[in-house]
């Protein structure tokens, strides 16, 4: 057997894609064997080179991997490695490969920086899991998808003094929308510190909707955010926060509300959301707003090891 793990560069992205189209790995990876999927992951501002390899075996593509490397606001970074093999090349030391690859690679890149590496899986998986913990990996949370029944959305309730717009696409609409983010956010596990910059760079990707972008002002100052993602025939309630000073006044179930209906008028089925499985406050709201668990995701974490 004669096994290579080789930089995923543009090259080999048809190959790493029909990888993830195959059978045995279209449930962990399939929106990613869709052009749109892949551009998705591989355009994504906080994509890695350093993560991205392929393993051939034998002169054929085996498994892949790829990954995003993400800032906290202490300074340190958190990764996040999506790794398959394909079900006839299974338990030949493939994974371990590949994760190596991209352990060395993240070392490179991050120095001496204080670095976690993670892996995450769909559940039940039980060969992820029992790759996790061969490696070192610890369970460190789990994700819930949500999707709620095709049944029609109620209107969003008017909050007092608080008007809710749709994104102009202008420089000051992106600086709020940065600006809500950083501040509803600031609290959460893994948060993600952004900038503008991030934010233009978002809005500028192809599908981005700024019209599946809201914005909730209170006194000239921007309060809550809710985007969309359509995806396909699915459509994603993907991010929404209310900032800390205007919770408890049910602005969060309105841009919910507001999400959801947005989604129904482009004719998204189904509509589905991602919740931190310890956000007890978020997955109330959904379970309140008839969102129901559809599958969870379990995430895995290992400081990056260093020799
Ligand atoms: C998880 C996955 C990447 C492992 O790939 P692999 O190339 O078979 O893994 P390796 O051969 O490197 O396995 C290394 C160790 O992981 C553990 N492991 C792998 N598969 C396992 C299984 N089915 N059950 C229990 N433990 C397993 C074992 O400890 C194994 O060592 P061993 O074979 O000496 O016992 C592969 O099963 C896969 O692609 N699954 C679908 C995609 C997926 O779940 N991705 C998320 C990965 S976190």
């Amino acid at each position: 057997m004669s096994l290579s793990i080789q930089p995923c560069t543009v090259t080999e992205h048809d190959a790493a894609r029909a990888l993830a189209a195959h059978l045995s790995l279209s449930a962990e990876f399939g929106p990613l064997a869709t052009s749109e999927g892949w551009f998705d992951m591989t355009s994504d501002p906080y994509a890695a080179p350093e993560l991205a390899w392929i393993a051939i075996l034998d002169g054929q593509p085996a498994g892949f991997c790829h990954g995003l490397v993400l800032p906290q606001t202490d300074g340190g970074r958190w990764s996040v490695l999506r790794l398959g093999v394909a079900m006839p090349w299974r338990r030949r030391g493939i994974a371990t490969a590949l994760l190596a690859a991209a352990t060395e690679g993240l070392r490179r890149r991050e120095g001496d920086r204080r670095c976690e590496e993670m892996i995450a899986a769909w559940a039940p998986n039980e060969a992820a899991a029992g790759f996790a913990a061969s490696h070192g990996f610890m369970h460190a949370r789990w994700f819930w998808n949500m999707q709620r029944p095709a049944t029609p959305c109620p209107a969003p309730a008017v909050v007092d003094g608080i008007a809710i717009r749709t994104f102009d696409g202008s420089e000051q609409g992106l600086a709020h929308w940065t600006d809500v983010y950083l501040r509803s956010f600031a609290d959460h596990y893994h948060f993600v510190p952004s900038t503008i910059d991030v934010s233009r760079a978002l809005a500028a990707r192809p599908g981005f909707r700024a019209d599946g972008l809201a914005l909730a002002y209170r006194n000239g100052s921007c309060v809550g955010f809710c985007r969309n993602i359509l995806t396909g025939e699915t459509g994603e309630v993907a991010m929404l926060g209310v900032a800390p000073e205007a919770r408890g006044l049910g602005l969060g179930r309105a841009l919910l509300r507001w999400g959801v209906r947005w989604l129904e008028g482009e004719g998204a089925a189904p509509i589905e959301l991602r919740v931190d499985g310890e956000n007890e406050t978020a997955l109330a709201l959904y379970r309140a707003e008839g969102f129901e668990p559809s599958r969870t995701r379990e995430l895995w974490s290992r400081p990056l090891l260093r020799d």
